[in-house]
């Protein structure tokens, strides 16, 4: 591809640059990213509860590809390329959806079973030589992490100690914080999905800096009194921003959430933590419940993102009313989603030809752009 190095260092040393405008809004530079981020790296698929039942599956947009993920009749979670091998038609059309036993191809009727093996097809039986498994449906690596199954399309995929887990290791500064919620065993009180028309790369960076916490998120600084000062909970590795004094729970109001999660410690009550795990995943944790985001990028100027709060399976289970939590993390989606709205247009003009500046407690925001041109090959000179 192209490689126009990022701008070169600002004059004032209080400045570090932004990737070009470009980065955001040629469709060249996202093609190269579907490539080399989202069908070389793990991706953040699917939540595992839903696919309950044997049978049940759900199709997802990885980079360039449809991949179908099921729940085999042992239970066990399996993801395909969505392409049927006979003449490659998209073996399942929905998003969503249930079979009893096997996926049946629209076009000729190829049917595979839940493991992807070809079971049936018309006049198979009169071809005796044609290998099912070898005929079957393209397997997909995936693993399962904090109840969400991750797919990875690269043939020999990274390692996902390294890749997924180190970034709430490295996040948290301790291997088994992110344990002590649980995520694995939660259940999902609410699902919000945003059609955000913006690049999935400014919304990583809203989400690591918090210098906008002050100007667009009233109700989150006064839970998080430190959030106005801008230093966002993922500037300090371990740290977690405090609740304020009158705050009791991480509501819209501040008034009292749920029981603080069974394993949580003393340290981790009363505080916020987030992780990004790059590249479309931001994890936030307090003391009652986990709010995960899923982006799914669909263009270089559209980002679905699909938000689940999740609560102690007791709490979902009573019908106890979630929406004061939920409310407080929807309304910061908002305010934040608009903001990255407000930036796209202005990737293509030229007074962002050359990128903009990062502030210093934005500097850490340079660490995911390294990443990314990494992953690109592009120069950083
Ligand atoms: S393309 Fe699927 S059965 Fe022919
Ligand atoms: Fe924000």
């Amino acid at each position: 591809m192209t490689t126009t190095p990022i701008s070169p260092s600002p004059a004032s040393p209080s400045l570090i640059a932004t990737l070009p405008g470009r980065y955001y809004t040629d469709p060249e530079v996202f093609r190269q990213e579907q490539e080399k981020v989202f069908e070389s790296l793990w991706f953040c698929a699917v939540r595992g509860a839903d696919l309950a039942k044997p049978g049940a599956f759900r199709t997802v947009q990885v980079g360039r590809e449809n991949v179908v993920i099921t729940r085999t009749r042992t239970g066990e979670l399996r993801a395909f390329l969505n392409v049927c091998r006979h003449r490659g038609a998209r073996l399942c059309t929905e998003a969503s959806g249930e079979v009893r036993r096997s996926l049946q191809c629209p076009y000729h009727a190829w049917t595979y079973d839940l493991d992807g093996r070809l079971i049936a097809a018309p006049n198979l039986i009169k071809m005796p030589d044609v290998d099912r498994v070898e005929y079957g449906l393209i397997k997909v690596a995936l693993r399962e992490w904090l109840g969400y199954a991750w797919v990875c399309l690269a043939d020999e995929p990274p390692s996902f100690e390294d890749t997924v887990v180190h970034a709430a290791v490295e996040r948290l500064g301790d291997a088994a914080a992110i344990g002590h919620y649980g995520t694995e065993r939660l259940a999902l009180g609410r699902r919000v999905t945003y059609d955000v028309r913006a690049n999935w790369k400014l919304i990583v960076e809203n989400f690591m800096e918090c210098y906008h916490c002050a100007t667009i998120h009233p109700e989150l600084t006064e839970v998080l009194p430190e959030f106005a000062d801008g230093y966002a909970a993922q500037y300090y590795v371990g740290h977690g921003a405090e609740f304020g004094e009158e705050i009791k729970g991480f509501t819209v109001d501040g008034g009292a959430g749920f029981a603080k999660l069974p394993e949580v410690t003393a340290d981790q009550d009363r505080r916020y933590y987030a992780i990004t795990v790059k590249p479309t995943v931001f994890v936030n944790l307090v003391p009652d419940h986990v709010i995960l985001h899923r982006m799914f990028p669909l263009a270089e100027d559209r980002t679905v993102v699909e938000c689940d709060w999740l609560y102690a399976p007791e709490v979902v289970a009573s019908g106890a009313d979630v929406s004061k939590s939920v409310e407080l993390f929807h309304r910061v989606n908002v305010q934040d989603f608009e903001a990255c709205e407000r930036t796209q247009p202005a990737m293509s003009s030229r007074a962002y030809r050359r990128g903009g500046v990062l502030v210093p407690n934005e500097h850490h925001i340079g660490i995911f752009h390294a990443w990314l041109l990494d992953l690109l090959g592009d120069s950083h000179a």
